[in-house]
């Protein structure tokens, strides 16, 4: 063989290993997760710049790692088990849950959605979120829930019956937390992809700090007539699959949010501070990449 033959096959070569390396990587961060700690206040200064959505809207990338305050709400917010490609077991979710409530009490644990992936497993999804359930109900934290985009066939009276949670979109309820603080939670429902309809922010309380759940963070750009204080969401995955060294597949998505590259972390938009996790499942095929599955607790400022 020639130089410039052994020179394509090297290179063929290089090019292989790097796509299996990547493959690996991607099939084993699906198995691993971190517990995110973050503080989040009203007008937070920005860390990141403006970042401005095709719509025209402004949304500023903010610090989520304030220094904590005793006079808030603690939340431990999971989303998104997508129960086929879930490889954190409730188990460890209880755990977590567990640990975290008796380093500081915690005053909600909350769900954002996407049971499932197809919707004929929602028997095993139940299953996983009613462990969690059980280990609220023991240790005297509310659990409450919205569903996702890909849960739209799941009933919601089964859902809150078989998980024993409490969904909370269209409606709102007030927590009195052990800082004294309190804070009304109220939650949206996903109509999922297809005919997509924005529902608007339930009526709540006109005199205390309000949380928006809203499974997708597109949401906060349909609220009506009032914004909430802060907003949590997931449905992005972090991006789920990122390419190495920082590179970007082109984003074709819809929605507005993710096309402008905001799939994670704390942000603001007007007067409302809000984050988006990257969520515990996968979406579709088992894999991750640059986005390590997510449980966070949040100590949520007044
Ligand atoms: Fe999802």
């Amino acid at each position: 063989m020639g130089p410039f033959i052994w020179i394509l096959v090297i290179t063929a070569g290089i090019i292989l290993t790097a796509i299996i390396v990547y493959g690996i990587l991607c099939l084993i961060e699906p198995h691993k997760h971190i517990v995110t700690h973050v503080t989040l206040a009203k007008n937070q200064a920005s860390s990141g710049g403006k970042i401005r959505l095709k719509c025209g809207e402004e949304v500023y990338k903010i610090r989520d790692d304030i220094p904590s305050r005793d006079n808030g709400i603690r939340i431990f917010f999971f989303s998104d088990i997508h129960i086929e490609t879930c490889f954190i077991s409730a188990e460890k979710i209880c755990r977590h849950i567990e640990e975290e409530h008796g380093s500081k009490p915690l005053d909600a644990v909350i769900f954002g959605g996407d049971i499932v992936t197809f919707g004929n497993t929602q028997a095993k999804g139940y299953r996983y979120l009613k462990k969690i359930s059980d280990t609220c109900s023991t240790l005297g934290i509310p659990f409450l829930a919205v569903t996702g985009n890909h849960d739209t066939e799941l009933p919601d009276q089964e859902v809150s019956r078989e998980c024993s949670m409490e969904l909370i979109e269209g409606t709102y309820k007030i927590i009195n937390c052990a800082s004294g603080a309190s804070f009304v939670l109220c939650g949206i429902d996903d109509s999922g992809r297809e005919n997509r309809v924005w529902y608007p922010m339930p009526e709540v309380p006109a005199e205390l700090p309000v949380i928006l759940i809203a499974h997708d963070p597109d949401s906060i750009l349909h609220t009506g007539d009032r914004l909430p204080d802060y907003m949590l969401s997931g449905h992005t995955h972090g991006g789920q699959l990122k390419l190495p060294f920082g590179l970007r597949i082109a984003p074709r998505h819809k929605n507005e949010l993710p096309s402008a590259g905001i799939v994670a972390g704390a942000y603001s938009y007007r007067s409302c501070t809000f984050y988006i996790s990257r969520g515990i499942g996968c979406g579709y095929l088992p894999i991750r990449f640059g986005s390590v599955p997510e449980i966070t607790v949040l100590d949520i400022l007044p």
